[in-house]
């Protein structure tokens, strides 16, 4: 796998006022909504291809353009801070296959020794995943990587072997890519952007704090 930003620079507009401390519940939600819209156009431009049909307008017959394997998509929501970018990815396809992942970290001990949290999974509902799949894993926060690592392991743990799985996420941490890139060679890792660092709470920084909170509180 490999790790790419994504470059259109109104994704990167829309990240700056996300993190902004003043954006509120409404248009930080609204933001990540656009976000993900132009990130499912991003993966659309770099990974899906295009066949020419023939169609027919109200005047004649011509040749149209249309992109393969939109219908070959699946998004995996994982809870809650990914829902509204997932809204925005679903803009972008429309007729993918959704599956939901209730996972979360257990802050309560704080990092363990190997710079990871324990994660809780509580509920998971995925749509079966085919050959032909392209599977988006979409959370906008990747920090210490645990609960993206939780994740990874039920979509590949059910046997699924997809055409391509993609972890996309608005902020990135090192640690993160890191681990998920070093469990998880097959995955390829889309980011707007890769902050600094995390501080001792795991949280990335600059970042944009919680962005659980942010969009739901
Ligand atoms: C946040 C964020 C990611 C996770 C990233 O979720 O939305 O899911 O932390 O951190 P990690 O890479 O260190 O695991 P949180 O656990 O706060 O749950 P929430 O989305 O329900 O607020």
């Amino acid at each position: 796998g490999d790790a790419s930003l994504v470059t259109h620079a109104l994704a990167r507009d829309e990240l700056s006022r996300l993190r902004e401390k003043d954006t509120e519940q409404v248009e930080f939600r609204k933001g990540l909504v656009r976000l993900g819209h132009l990130c499912g156009y991003e993966i659309i431009d770099g990974r899906m291809e295009t066949e020419y049909v023939e169609i027919e307008t109200p005047l004649t017959t011509t040749m149209g353009e249309r992109v393969t394997g939109l219908d070959d998509v699946v998004i995996v929501n994982v809870l809650r801070a990914a829902t509204p970018f997932v809204e925005g990815l679903l803009k972008a396809f429309p007729r993918a296959r959704q599956g939901v992942i209730s996972a979360s970290r257990d802050e309560s001990t704080g990092m363990n020794e190997d710079g990871q949290f324990p994660i809780s999974v509580d509920y998971v509902k995925l749509p079966d995943i085919e050959p032909d799949d392209t599977v988006i894993v979409a959370d906008p926060m990747l920090a210490t990587g645990s609960t993206m690592s939780a994740v990874l392991e039920h979509i590949t743990d059910q046997g699924a072997d997809p055409d391509g799985l993609i972890v996309l996420s608005a902020v990135a941490a090192p640690p993160g890519i890191v681990r998920v890139a070093d469990s998880f060679p097959e995955v390829d890792l889309l980011t707007v952007a890769i902050d600094d660092e995390l501080n001792e709470e795991g949280f990335i920084v600059p970042g944009l704090g919680d962005a659980g909170d942010r969009a739901f509180r």
